[in-house]
Formats: structure tokens, sequence, C-alpha cells
């Protein structure tokens, strides 16, 4: 059987294997109430503007709340032959009302009915994700505040470095997820222009009202490019972006829980909600969810990437390799979706070890820079003396197997006679972190009050 959508043209149906590299059902059913809402949308302008009559419109509006309602009820078959959910949802609306369902598509092309319902998808996608981003920050504060004189290490090169508290640690990915956020809110608004009217590339001859259908469908305005119109998927890729950026953050911190949540650091411990145990070694606790969310940042990179190379080489306006758009932007979001999830959970409910996180603070004469940073203040010594003097307390310490405050004061005297026992009171982790007070640094007042300033931002979210 030739094709019922361009049968005129056709003497002889597609072959199998035609049908099934060409049709795209099997996903972008997904945008089926998208289709119909811009249907709907489209049928009522044409009505306004003389161009269909209102018997015509109220049979399509009623045949599509049928096929709507079949959908959604499981009675709808969909068929690979009619290709894609546009297809489908013509064709059963011609079934049930009969001729009208063939004027719907006068002034249209799937070319802007795809790149229509393919934007309201990502476009109600994208403000979910902004909400659940918001969701982990609060975890995230939450956190942050039960533990903003909690200290632990802080590394560099995975290092001890400097004792940091736990709340700071919390508290630098909020600023992270926060750029996410702002970075979807900025794509959001860019996107938000109604391709639906450009038609098949160039506009059409009728005289439609793409104020209005604009309108109806929540967009800010119409397109104003009819071959871009059809061309454009950089919104997708721009949330894919968005999204690929903010997968990395969360992956650089389920890194970190897998290696807090080991035996030999023991920092965190995960519920039982989000661990797994293994069926021959009975004493593992394994993170495994923190692992998927590492992983599946690979998955979402590897979408925008993905699309990026279908997208790269089209002549404008629409190609059928754009077709290929979905499967990857569904995928990339709906991973970045559960990510965000599981990541939140996790933060919500893990237990913080205090006395674990502590004992390495002290260790590894973390508290190094601070005494350096007192030869400066309390001797008037160069910093650069000061690296020098210290370094050669630290081999001390570390010849005799002691941590930095356990050096007699006689022997840092022999080094340089400078040193009096106030060196002691900055060689603790408290007094390191309670003195990192210049703006942004670890301080426990300065965590504080980062917190306040972010549950108050966050409250109406
Ligand atoms: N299923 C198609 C897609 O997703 C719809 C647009 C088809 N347009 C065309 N000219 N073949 O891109």
């Amino acid at each position: 059987m030739s094709n019922r959508m361009w049968g005129g043209r056709f003497t002889e149906g597609p072959d199998a294997i035609m049908e099934e590299i060409n049709a795209s059902i099997d996903y972008d059913r997904k945008l089926y109430a998208q289709d119909i809402a811009g249907s709907l949308a489209h049928a009522a302008m044409l009505e306004k503007a003389g161009v269909l009559t209102a018997a015509d419109v109220e049979a399509i509006t009623s045949g599509l709340a049928q096929v709507k309602n079949e959908i959604e009820t499981g009675r709808f078959t969909f068929s690979r032959a009619l290709e894609d959910i546009h297809m489908n949802v013509e064709a059963r609306l011609k079934e049930i009302i009969g001729e009208p369902a063939g004027r719907l598509h006068t002034a249209r092309s799937r070319n802007d009915q795809v790149a229509t319902d393919f934007k309201l998808w990502v476009r109600d996608t994208t403000d979910q994700l902004i909400v659940q981003i918001g969701g982990l920050m609060k975890a995230l504060l939450a956190r942050a505040g039960e533990h903003a004189d909690t200290v632990m290490p802080g590394f560099t090169h995975l290092q001890s470095a400097q004792p940091v508290t736990f709340g700071h640690h919390m508290m630098a990915y909020v600023e992270m997820f926060e750029r996410d956020r702002s970075r979807l809110v900025d794509a959001r608004r860019r996107l938000n222009e109604c391709p639906l009217g450009a038609a098949a590339l160039a506009g059409t001859s009728f005289p439609i009202d793409r104020e209005m259908t604009a309108a109806a469908l929540g967009f800010d305005r119409p397109t104003a490019n009819s071959l871009d119109s059809v061309s454009d998927r950089d919104f997708a890729l721009e949330v894919m972006a968005a999204a690929a950026i903010a997968a990395v953050h969360l992956s650089r911190l389920a890194e970190e829980i897998v290696i807090w949540s080991s035996a030999q650091f023991r920092f965190v411990r995960l519920s039982d909600r989000f661990s797994t145990g293994s069926s021959i070694m009975p004493q593992k606790r394994n993170p495994d969810a923190a692992e998927l969310v590492r992983a599946k940042s690979g998955r979402i990179i590897g979408d925008l990437n993905g699309l990026l190379i279908v997208m790269k080489g089209l002549p404008l306006a629409y190609s059928k390799d754009m077709q290929e758009d979905k499967e990857q932007t569904f995928d990339c979001l709906q991973s970045f979706s559960l990510v965000i999830a599981a990541m939140t959970g996790m933060i919500a409910d893990m237990t913080v070890n205090e006395a674990a996180m502590r004992a390495a603070a002290g260790s590894g004469f973390s508290t190094a820079t601070d005494l350096a940073d007192w030869l400066v203040r309390a001797g008037g010594v160069p910093f650069r003396d000061a690296h020098h003097i210290t370094g050669r307390i630290v081999a001390i310490a570390a010849d005799r197997g002691i941590e930095l405050a356990d050096v007699p004061l006689a022997d840092m005297q022999a080094v340089d006679r400078r040193i009096t026992d106030a060196v002691f009171e900055v060689l603790t982790v408290d007094d390191s972190v309670r003195s990192r007070t210049s703006y942004g640094g670890t301080a426990p007042g300065n965590v504080r009050a980062m917190v306040a300033r972010w549950q108050a931002r966050l409250s109406g979210t």
C-alpha cells in the first residue's frame, strides 16, 4: 500500500528496512501530549483566522480529546507504518472524525510541528530539573548547617592540605549547583519562542496568527525566522550542555562519597536505602548509587556529544537526521533527573562520622601552613623563610612519626629561636579552621552565615 500521507506521488509502499530506519514512534510517542496541545492551539487559531469552520474545529477538538484519552488509558494502537507520533495521532483522528481531520494540517508541516512538540517537552523537563536542583541544594544546605563546626581534612592532590569543615565542603557544592540551576533558567528563557507556523521552512500563505498560538502554548513570542525555526535544535543542546556540566559536579561529589564511605576513610556512612550488599562478602556495603551517578554522568556527556555530532553538518533547513535528536535528549535529561534524585537521597540520608573526620583532619601535618603564618605574624618572618622553617619542623615530626603539635618547643626553637610556646595555639585543627575568616573561607562562623544566606534565598523556591 502506498503511504496515505504522500500516496499521491507514490505507487509502492516502503521496504521493511525503510520502515524500520524511518520510524520514530517507538520513542517519540512520549510527545503525544505536546503534539495534541500544539494541534489544539493550531486549530483554534485557524478558526479565528477564518481558515477552518467552527464545526471543523469542534470536531477536531473533541476528536483529539478522545485520542488523548485512548493513549492515556492504553487503548491506542501505535503503528510503525505511520512513522511518528504526529501521523499516528492524525490518522486516528481521521478514523474518529473523518474529513475535518485532513484540514488540521493546513498551514502547518511536520517540521514546525515536531520542533514545537519537542521544544515543549524540553521546556517542561527543564522546569522540573530546575526545581529538582533546588531540592538537592536544600539537602546540602541542611547538612552544611549541621556540620559548620565539623572539621575534616581539606585535600589538594588528594593529599591532606589544610583542615576545612564538612559544612564548608557541602557549601562548595551549593555554589556549583546554583550555577548549574541558573544555566538552566537562562537556557529556558532563551528557548521559549514558538516555532509553530514556520510550516515546512518558508512560512505560509494562510493568514495565520503566530502570536496567538505562541501565547496559547505558553511561549513568550513566535520565532522570528522560519528557516531557523525548523532547523534549530540548540535549545536541546543548550539544556543538555547545562545538564552535562551539572552532571560533572554530581560525578565529583559521587566520587568523593565513594572515597569517604570506604573502610579506609569512614567519613560517611550511606543509609541502607542508598547502599547495596554483596552476594558473597557479608561485610560489604557498596555505594552503588554514588557509582551510578558517576557513571551516568558519562552517559549524559555522551548524549550531548551525540547530538552535537548529528547537527554539525546539516545544511538548512530540516533534514531527517534531526529525528535523531529525541532519543539522545530524552536519555540525557531523564538520566540527569535520576542522578539528581539519587544524590539528593544519599546526601539527606547519610551519616557523618565526625570522629573519623576529626582524626584524619589532624594527621598529615595539616596545620603546617598555620605554623608558617604564625611565624609571619608573630616573628615578622617573610613568608618564604617561614615556609622553609616550617618544612624543617615537619621533617622532624615525620622522622619521629609524630604530629606537628607534638614536637617539643625546644626542638622547634633549635630550628628557629623566634618560636615561642604561643605557637601551640595555632596548631590544633579547630584553631586552624576558626582562623580562616577571610570572605569565602572555611571558618565555622562564615559557613553558618552562608548557610543562612542560602536558606533565605532558597526559601521561596
Ligand atoms: N518524525 C520526524 C522528526 O522527528 C518529524 C518531522 C518529519 N519531517 C519530514 N520532513 N520528514 O523529525
